[in-house]
């Protein structure tokens, strides 16, 4: 056996056979660290062979719909694609302090309460620690719940395989680490090690295993990204930690659906599932208010109600304030040129903000006439917060239509909402502007 190293980007997972200052691939400084490669001599192709493994025709292969496990959130169920798949590994990604451990401990107490032996592996938080939240989130706890403070990924594993639970969570994938490699917990070779011995052996003993994966502030990490390759699922946590409500998406999904939403609000009790969370997005107080319009963004295959508010105020300096949350800014630099330019709005001298209520994050470009209409109303001062406006706004001003109308319309009037706007009542910007 050659041992050799190589050079591992740590924020992106480049491999370079020298020491760079600067990763060619991600543009990050000082992220190369060296890895300890074990190269294996190339086996005998023969002896590399199980026995009976031969090639099958498609018809000799035995295809059976994937037995699940529900796991108590039908919020969860849905973005999974109908609950966990057996075998399967789920990576839950998002920010530190976002709730990831309370979604996974609330999951896996609901599990363990059908009777299926649950093993909660934290590396992150004591045993006393996760007694004490867990006996925060439930009443009842069922003794096939199981928890294991540890972060040696090789222990981990032989207890997994001793146990043999139905269902297993690791607390995060980032604070494992083995002794057969060098790097510090959190390292790409720690992590990517950790995540292959944990996937082949939920192959291996038809367990599913999530891991959790934190998030740096710069977006994605080193970990998640990498893992995202090899994991079946990722799933993504997110929301304004001052707001309550927590969006899980499924960003890869190899036995479901992707893009799917699961909506949840952040209570004393733990994640609680939002079947309406337009309560949280509109604000019904706000009906002689100028500045709020509603719009329609899909998340997944649900249309959702949300409130756009926008303040536009005058303003002597030579520096506009363009101040955006909730949307992409540049986004709404263009649609604030084309509302200069086809809607003839002094937009030049006035300071704009705009926001989405209740901390959701809008991309849907059908909320682009929502994101106009709530400008124009704040700086005519004309309140139009029973208005729904779902159209994809064109450089020449023009209305576009957008994906699944008819379920966006739905939901609104579902809510109680008439005035609707979109690129079917009207063609152009100015037309909509002109009938204010
Ligand atoms: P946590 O699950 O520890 O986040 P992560 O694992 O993603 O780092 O969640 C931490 C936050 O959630 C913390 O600020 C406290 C809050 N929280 C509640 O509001 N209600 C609860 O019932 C629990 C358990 C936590
Ligand atoms: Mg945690």
């Amino acid at each position: 056996m050659k041992v050799t190293s190589s050079f591992v980007c740590q924020e992106c997972g480049y491999e370079s056979a020298q020491w760079l200052g600067k990763c060619p691939e991600c543009g990050e400084w000082n992220s190369l660290r060296e890895i300890k490669n074990e190269k294996f001599k190339i086996q005998n192709s023969k002896e590399s062979r199980d026995g009976d493994i031969k090639p099958k025709t498609l018809s000799e292969i035995k295809y059976d719909e994937k037995t699940r496990i529900t796991t108590g959130f039908s919020e969860v169920d849905r973005v999974l694609g109908g609950g966990v798949v057996l075998g399967s590994v789920t990576l839950l990604a998002g920010d530190p302090g976002i709730g990831k451990s309370t979604l996974l401990l609330q999951l896996g107490l609901h599990i363990a309460n059908k009777k299926f032996e649950v093993l909660y592996i934290s590396g992150e938080e004591s045993e006393e620690q996760i007694k004490q939240r867990a006996m925060r989130l439930f009443d009842k706890i069922n003794p096939s719940f199981f928890v294991v403070s540890i972060t040696n990924t090789d222990a981990a594993i032989s207890i997994i395989e001793e146990k043999k639970p139905a269902f297993v969570i690791v607390d995060s994938v980032q604070t494992m680490e083995s002794e057969n490699l060098s790097g510090l917990a959190g390292s790409v070779g720690q992590v990517r090690y950790a995540a292959f011995s944990f996937i082949k052996l939920a192959k291996l003993l038809a367990i599913p295993i999530i891991l959790i994966g934190h998030v740096t502030k710069e977006g994605m990490v080193a970990g998640p990204m990498i893992l995202s390759h090899m994991v079946d699922t990722m799933l993504f946590l997110e929301g304004e930690k001052t707001t309550g409500t927590r969006i899980l998406r499924g960003l890869k999904n190899r036995f479901g659906p992707i893009d799917e939403v699961g909506i949840f609000a952040m209570e004393g009790q733990g994640l609680r599932e939002l079947k309406n969370p337009e309560s949280l997005f509109i604000n019904k107080n706000n009906k002689k208010i100028p500045g709020s319009v509603l719009t329609a963004p899909l998340e997944g295959t649900r249309a959702f109600l949300v409130e756009v508010q926008s303040l536009v105020l005058f303003s002597k300096s030579l520096v506009l304030k363009r101040i955006v949350s909730g949307l992409d800014r540049s986004r709404v630099e263009l649609l604030l040129a084309v509302l200069q330019k086809h809607a003839r709005l002094p937009l030049d001298t006035t300071d704009v903000f705009v926001n989405v209520a209740g901390g959701f994050k809008i991309s849907d470009r059908a909320s682009d006439l929502g994101i106009c209409l709530s400008i124009l109303s704040s700086l005519k001062n004309i309140p139009l917060s029973n208005t729904v406006c779902i159209a994809e706004v064109g450089l020449l001003g023009e209305l576009r239509s957008v994906p699944f109308l008819d379920k966006r319309i739905k939901q609104a009037k579902r809510l109680g909402f008439r005035n609707i706007i979109t690129a079917e009542t009207h063609r152009y910007i100015g037309e909509v502007v002109q009938q204010l």
